[in-house]
């Protein structure tokens, strides 16, 4: 039995059925506290491991937004979630080009994993701009922040909650035959708890949200509105409302029961990018997108890059650059391209964000 399953029944016995929420918090802590999950060795793979022009293409776009948001004399470089640090090393590597926004940064990480704070610090390195840990988003300093999040969203919990004959009741995780079970709450949920776009939903739909994801969006939405700055978002997710459940469990790059070996295997739930826009517009700043992860990268130049980049490498070098940059746009349903959307947040009045098109 997994030190999370152990804890979840410590607490199912104690204080009844637990919601899928709190299963999810308890289960992402311990797995990203013990382990690197990325890459062929690990249990997935992010954009940012498979190219470098993810990260870099990234910098620029924050470069973009501080020049458009009048050039403020020091701000901060934040990321959600920075896994390895990849991402941030090729944003600074690439902000090189552009010192005069390069020297007004200090960088702020916002990571739980001990483990994986240790990574980032090792592939930032010493030479760049200062870099601060944070456990959460209250932490981060006053002033303009440039903030990234590259499936981070995706790891916040969520809860469930099923339309019955008699009502919403909340999906919970209970102890049956030995084994963890889903079940229902016996207690009613009032339906002012259900998102509005769900609330006329058929009999058995399950309607999922994550109050987190939406408090951390309403309260960074804030900071960008009134202090400047700009964030953007990538994850797998839907681009309009609906029904349904979507927690997944991922180990060696393969979907697994999400009961089985829990804080043993990555959990994540679709984005609600809808939910999200509203969230940020509710914090007052302007939302654009969702827009597809191909036609945001394909708007900044991933291609233009790519080709110097390859003119450069060796032949193998190159045929990995050239897969890498593929693999990112990939317009299969479940490719990359498509799977993936970006959302933008920015100042109310800001022009429209390089990427987006027309707003
Ligand atoms: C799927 S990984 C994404 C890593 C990275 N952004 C990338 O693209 O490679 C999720 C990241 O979010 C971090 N994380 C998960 N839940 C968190 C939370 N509640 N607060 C802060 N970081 C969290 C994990 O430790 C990890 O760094």
């Amino acid at each position: 039995m997994t030190p999370v399953e152990a804890e979840l029944r410590r607490r199912i016995h104690s204080d009844g059925p637990q919601t899928v929420a709190t299963f999810m918090q308890l289960a992402n802590a311990h797995y990203y506290a013990t382990r690197d999950p990325f890459g062929t060795q690990g249990d997935f793979i992010t954009s940012p491991e498979i190219s470098q022009i993810f990260g870099e293409l990234i910098g620029i776009w924050c470069a973009a937004m501080w020049s458009v948001g009048g050039r403020p004399a020091s701000s901060h470089l934040v990321e959600l979630g920075p896994g390895r640090g990849t991402l941030m090393a090729d944003a600074l590597r690439a902000l090189k080009l552009l010192p005069a926004f390069r020297d007004t940064l200090d960088v702020h990480l916002v990571e739980t994993s001990p483990l994986l704070r240790t990574a980032q610090q090792r592939a930032i390195g010493e030479a760049g701009p200062k870099v601060h840990w944070h456990h959460n988003i209250g932490q981060l300093p006053d002033g303009p922040l440039f903030i990234i999040a590259n499936e981070f969203f995706d790891a916040l919990p969520v809860h469930h909650y099923v339309r019955t004959s008699n009502g919403w009741h909340e999906r919970v995780i209970g102890v049956q035959d030995d084994a963890l079970q889903f079940g229902l709450s016996p207690h009613k949920v009032p339906e002012a708890a259900i998102p509005e776009a769900f609330r006329s939903a058929a009999e058995g739909s399950i309607a999922e949200t994550s109050p987190d994801s939406l408090a951390v969006m309403r309260q960074l939405a804030g900071r960008v509105a009134r202090q400047g700055g700009a964030m953007l978002v990538f994850d797998y997710g839907y681009a309009r409302p609906g029904v349904g459940e979507t927690l997944q469990a991922m180990k060696a790059h393969a979907f697994i029961d999400a009961l089985t070996g829990p804080g043993e295997a990555d959990l994540t739930a679709h984005v609600d990018f809808p939910a999200l826009a509203s969230a940020a517009r509710e914090g007052g700043a302007a939302a654009y997108g969702p827009v597809n992860q191909r036609d945001f990268l394909l708007g900044l130049g991933l291609l233009e890059r790519s080709a110097i980049l390859i003119r450069q490498a060796e032949l193998e070098q190159a045929l990995a650059i050239e897969s890498g940059t593929a693999r990112l746009i990939e317009e299969t349903p479940t490719g990359m391209g498509i799977l993936f959307k970006v959302l933008a947040v920015t100042p109310p009045g800001t022009p429209t964000p390089p990427g987006f098109g027309t707003p």
